[in-house]
């Protein structure tokens, strides 16, 4: 009693001395469920300006996405400008004022996120923080910022400058580079969001958590193409232990209505994306979405599946052959079960409630929105060709 006692006085005392503490448990708890909201990426790309992030934003409020959860505008890449004299960051002409666009999103009750490299150039060519990491972490909180994605791009050219042929050498330098980035974040004081972005590099979910991070990129790009969603995505099978309030595997941003996936292919992305408790970033044009796109994107049930305070990743628990059941263990012993129809063709597909720990439950179907009574011992249905069937188990 004595010790635990002392420990927590210790602990007390030390996050009073070292402010840097209690920030770094801010930065945490801005993750306590994986981040949702938009990123100017997937459709914008380099043409991104001030008036489409604005537009975003106006849509999270009208299409209802910012109230079913969608909190975050995030700018990705080619909003940076040159520096100034002193060496302080500016945004280019797309960007006129950054701090007038961050009290615009946050009058709507919404975040603002912004993008940069631990490297002296972006992946766009654009200008990074190398060497001015203080400095940068100051600016984006100066001007309101709430998350920041940390993309390595040019930092790995100086890595194999400065430790040729060693790559532990590299990795170390790489692994420095974001934990840099982190204490300056936390030396703000403004709780901003982590996300490292390094394409997975060196088994990035062993060491993201002491970095800082708060998500980090398992894999290279996403693309609006069925087989690379889907390869990105069914390979995150087995990184669920890596996961947990604070800290989430990233299979990268959403692609859903971007236009080249079917109803079908985007029902997968979703689903995988939600019992994978990964970042549900919606990376289309929000100002001119489908009423399909806006069902996918807030089905209510399909994101508190994501989002279920339980914090625990998902995983693969069966395969044969194209077809996969996939499992995530949510809050008070209830389940999400999702089958996959990777084929080509509609399939009819078995789950046997014991292989996901159950004999009997209360089930519903999530994408036709029914209540299926009480299963017991197993649920046949059809699932679409490249198609999935989320089911919640209580
Ligand atoms: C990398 C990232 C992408 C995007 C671009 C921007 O490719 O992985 O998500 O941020 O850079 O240049």
């Amino acid at each position: 009693m004595k010790l635990i006692a002392l420990i927590i006085a210790a602990c007390f005392t030390l996050a009073l001395a070292v402010p840097c503490c209690l920030s770094a448990q801010a930065m945490s708890s801005v993750a306590q469920t994986p981040p949702m909201g938009w990123n100017s990426w997937n459709h914008f790309a380099e043409k991104v300006t001030d008036a489409d992030v604005r537009a975003a934003a106006d849509a999270l409020v009208s299409s209802g996405m910012r109230d079913a959860g969608y909190i975050y505008v995030n700018i990705d890449d080619t909003w940076e400008g040159k520096r100034d004299a002193n060496g302080v960051i500016q945004t280019n002409e797309k960007f006129p004022d950054m701090k007038a666009l961050a009290d615009y999103v946050h009058s709507k009750k919404l975040k603002l996120g912004i993008y940069s490299s631990p490297g002296p150039k972006t992946c766009a060519g654009y200008e990074g923080s190398y060497n001015h990491e203080e400095q940068d972490a100051k600016t984006y909180a100066a001007w309101g910022i709430d998350y920041l994605k940390y993309d390595l791009c040019s930092f790995s050219e100086i890595m194999k400058q400065q430790a040729p042929n060693d790559t532990a050498k590299q990795y170390a330098m790489m692994r420095e580079a974001y934990a840099k980035m982190h204490r300056a974040l936390v030396a703000t004081g403004r709780p901003i969001f982590y996300s490292l972005c390094q394409y997975g590099w060196d088994d990035v979910w062993k060491w993201g958590p002491s970095v800082g991070g708060n998500a980090w990129r398992t894999t290279g790009d996403i693309s609006d193409n069925y087989d690379r969603m889907s390869v990105i995505g069914f390979a995150q099978a087995g990184l669920a232990k890596y996961a947990a309030p604070g800290h989430w595997n990233d299979p990268d941003m959403l692609e859903v209505g971007n236009g080249h996936m079917t109803r079908d292919q985007y029902i997968t992305h979703m689903t995988l994306w939600a019992i994978l408790a990964a970042p549900l970033l919606a990376g289309n044009d929000l100002s001119k979405m489908s009423p399909e796109t806006h069902d996918i994107l807030t089905n209510r049930d399909v994101i508190a599946v994501d989002q279920d305070a339980l914090g625990k990743q998902g995983d693969r628990v069966w395969a044969e052959g194209p077809y996969e059941i996939w499992m995530k263990p949510l809050s008070g012993g209830a389940r999400a079960v999702a089958l996959f129809n990777r084929g080509e063709r509609a399939a009819e597909m078995t789950l046997h409630l014991d292989a996901v720990g159950v004999k009997s439950a209360q089930g519903r179907d999530v994408w036709a929105g029914k209540d299926l009574g009480k299963l017991t011992g197993s649920y046949a249905t059809t699932v679409p060709g490249m198609g999935a069937v989320l089911l919640i188990l209580r």
